[in-house]
């Protein structure tokens, strides 16, 4: 199939161009920077932000598949989330409606599996309500434009879309690399840890991230899937772990009362309330299972 990867030059989009390209399909990369080198066969320049640049890329490329791996996550500023979620909401409806244009058959679109109210279970599936009305205004924006995103691919007419919602992303480069800003402050001891620390992480490997955006190109199944590590757990569990592996000491417990100050608003939540992710019907229905849990990958980079 011919298939375009908006974001391609991005951590996931590195990992899934040869993935792709090694199961025979024809992949063009959507990039904004010519500059920057990729390993696809085909290039397309456009910024996904410009409908207009964002259509003529799609119509030269003619992809049966879209694939959205748009995010300006790497600096984890306030205007990077705003960014983010106007890439979610704007970025979007300009991929759709190029897509239905130069008549794509399907898009297979990145989401986040840690958008759910921290509602019941600890460990949660698809079918849990998203955290629309989040206390922390940024949160709250960006559990809207996620919702705004899934409702336009999953509501477009002709086209079929898969939601592939990543749970937390590890491996090399990413804000968890033993070098990276997460992994240097636990490492060096940084990060306290709130006495009640019962929020869940589901965590997830980037090349694992890659693999199910392959299975959800080559499959026949649509929907929301959460793609996560078989680990889900608990910020008293992972946090202590992580400092252990990264050779540093444990993290300094802190009262509750004083955690969101120390700690921030969603580093508090994340470790005291947040809900991991069921990943039984990725497994079930797209065929895919995660290879690399947070035990054995966080702290090798
Ligand atoms: N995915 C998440 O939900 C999430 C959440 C928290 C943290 N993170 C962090 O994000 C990083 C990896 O995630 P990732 O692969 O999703 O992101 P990434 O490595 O930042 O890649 C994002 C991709 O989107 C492209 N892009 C951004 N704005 C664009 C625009 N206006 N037009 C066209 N392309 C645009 C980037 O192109 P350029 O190369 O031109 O910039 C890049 O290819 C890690 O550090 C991870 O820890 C991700």
């Amino acid at each position: 199939m011919r298939v375009v990867v908006a974001g391609a030059t991005g951590l996931i989009g590195t990992a899934l161009l040869p993935l792709l390209r090694a199961r025979g399909h024809h992949v063009t990369a959507l990039v904004r920077d010519e500059s920057k080198a990729v390993a696809a066969d085909d290039t397309v320049v456009a910024d996904a932000l410009d409908p207009t640049a964002v259509r003529g890329a799609l119509l030269a490329a003619r992809p049966d598949v879209v694939v959205h791996q748009l995010t300006a996550l790497r600096q984890m500023s306030a205007e990077a989330f705003e960014t983010t979620a106007r890439l979610r909401t704007e970025g979007t409806a300009n991929l759709i409606m190029a897509a239905r244009e130069a008549g794509a058959a399907k898009l297979v679109v990145q989401s986040i599996s840690f958008a759910t109210a921290p509602l019941g279970d600890p460990v949660l599936s698809e079918d849990a309500p998203l955290y629309l009305d989040a206390p922390d205004p940024g949160w709250a924006r960006t559990v809207q434009a996620v919702a705004e995103m899934e409702r336009l691919v999953l509501g477009t007419p002709d086209i079929a879309g898969t939601i592939l919602r990543y749970g937390t992303l590890f491996g090399p480069q990413t804000q968890y690399d033993p070098a990276g800003p997460f992994g240097a402050a636990i490492g060096h001891g940084k990060v306290p840890i709130p006495e009640t620390a019962t929020g869940v992480t589901s965590f997830l490997h980037v090349q694992d991230a890659a693999l199910a955006a392959v299975s959800a190109v080559d499959s026949d199944v649509t929907g929301v899937f959460n793609i996560a590590d078989d680990e889900p757990a608990e910020g008293g569990t992972w946090l202590p772990e992580y400092a252990r592996l990264l050779g540093g000491p444990p993290p300094r417990p802190i009262p509750s009362d004083v955690a969101e100050k120390a700690l921030g608003w969603f580093a508090n939540y994340q470790l005291t309330a947040m809900r991991g992710a069921r990943t039984d019907r990725a497994r079930t229905e797209l065929g895919w299972k995660p290879t690399v849990s947070w035990r054995r990958g966080l702290a090798s980079g």
